[in-house]
């Protein structure tokens, strides 16, 4: 619409105007706000955005490899980085919901320093940070919590003397996703349901392994594949799985199984604040019930979440 149109061109030319000839550096998440606060500093300066994509070793199933490609066609300088292995080991024998936060949080910031470091002379750090991310940090988890952590680098501003460029800031997520199709960004990056920074980490309760998130990577990519096969991927804000810290008996044949639970969750929402949880078909969870319990190797258990937000959160972490 004209009001996103209106709002990408004079962003831009704020944009040129403040950032002139230097350097900025930018984390891209595979999300939807990074990807738009991108596009909206390519169109402004070019090469001189420098955008870093960290493989946390957390996202979805292939993200990394996919996204990555749309970013190139999409004119932007990205550099993908490997850093699955750091992120595990920062991550390993951590249960605490906060702890595992902050552990991805510090290397996220390790990692970032050093690619960072290696651009000389880069003079600003852009982040996707929406309004709700503000108000959500400041009044709902207390202004200490660093719930954003995608967002919130928090440290690295100071430690790398960096000035933070954050242009889509008074933005709600519709709002954003306006603005990105203003800039003509492809659907299949615009329509993406929210994921959180830390990413699978917080959707496999207790401590983070490789295995386990192989196993909730395969779980999920069943459900949204599934989601996107009957049209009801659009219909939702937001869907994901969990995988429980228990098992429970099941029979397969005539063998008794002891495996582990996985949560469905599918939510409603306008912009993560409050949230119902969504009326899936019957048949559909059906669906992705069998095919989960028949493909995943480990998994003999599926449940659906039926909380809403509040007083549940969207995320069981
Ligand atoms: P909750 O679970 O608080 O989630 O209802 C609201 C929205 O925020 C996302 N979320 C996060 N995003 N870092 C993020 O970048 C986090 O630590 C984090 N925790 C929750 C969640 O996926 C939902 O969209």
């Amino acid at each position: 619409d004209w009001t996103s149109e209106i709002f990408a061109d004079i962003t831009i030319a704020e944009l040129k105007e403040q950032l002139g000839n230097d350097k900025v550096v930018l984390g891209l998440s595979g999300g939807v706000d990074s990807s738009v606060a991108a596009m909206l500093i390519h169109h402004a300066i070019g090469k001189n955005l420098y955008c870093i994509f960290v493989d946390n070793g957390l996202l979805r199933k292939n993200e990394f490899e996919e996204v990555l490609e749309s970013y190139k066609h999409m004119g932007l300088n990205v550099k993908g980085v490997d850093a699955k292995d750091q992120f595990y080991k920062a991550l390993a024998g951590i249960s605490d919901p906060e702890g595992k936060r902050k552990a991805i949080g510090r290397t996220f910031i390790e990692v970032f320093d050093q690619e960072a470091k290696a651009i000389k002379d880069v003079k600003w750090l852009a982040q996707g940070t929406i309004y709700p991310d503000i108000i959500e940090s400041v009044s709902v988890k207390g202004p200490s919590a660093t719930i954003k952590s995608h967002h919130n680098v928090g440290g690295l501003p100071e430690k790398m003397n960096l000035k933070v460029v954050e242009p889509l800031k008074t933005l709600f997520k519709d709002g954003v996703r306006s603005v990105g199709r203003a800039l003509e960004i492809d659907h299949k990056i615009l329509g993406r349901h929210p994921f959180p920074g830390p990413g699978l980490a917080i959707r496999i309760l207790g401590d983070v392994t490789p295995e386990k998130v192989h196993i909730i990577q395969e779980v999920d990519a069943i459900f949204i594949g599934m989601m996107k096969e009957r049209g009801l991927y659009d219909q939702v804000w937001q869907a994901g799985s969990i995988l429980l810290p228990i098992q429970s008996v099941g029979v397969m044949g005539d063998e008794r199984t002891y495996e582990r639970v996985v949560a469905l969750r599918a939510v409603a929402s306008v912009d993560g604040m409050t949230a119902d949880w969504v009326h899936l078909p019957y048949d559909f969870l059906s669906d992705v019930s069998n095919e989960i319990i028949n493909k995943v190797k480990g998994v003999n258990r599926v449940v659906y979440d039926i909380s809403s937000k509040p007083p549940a959160t969207i995320e069981w972490e």
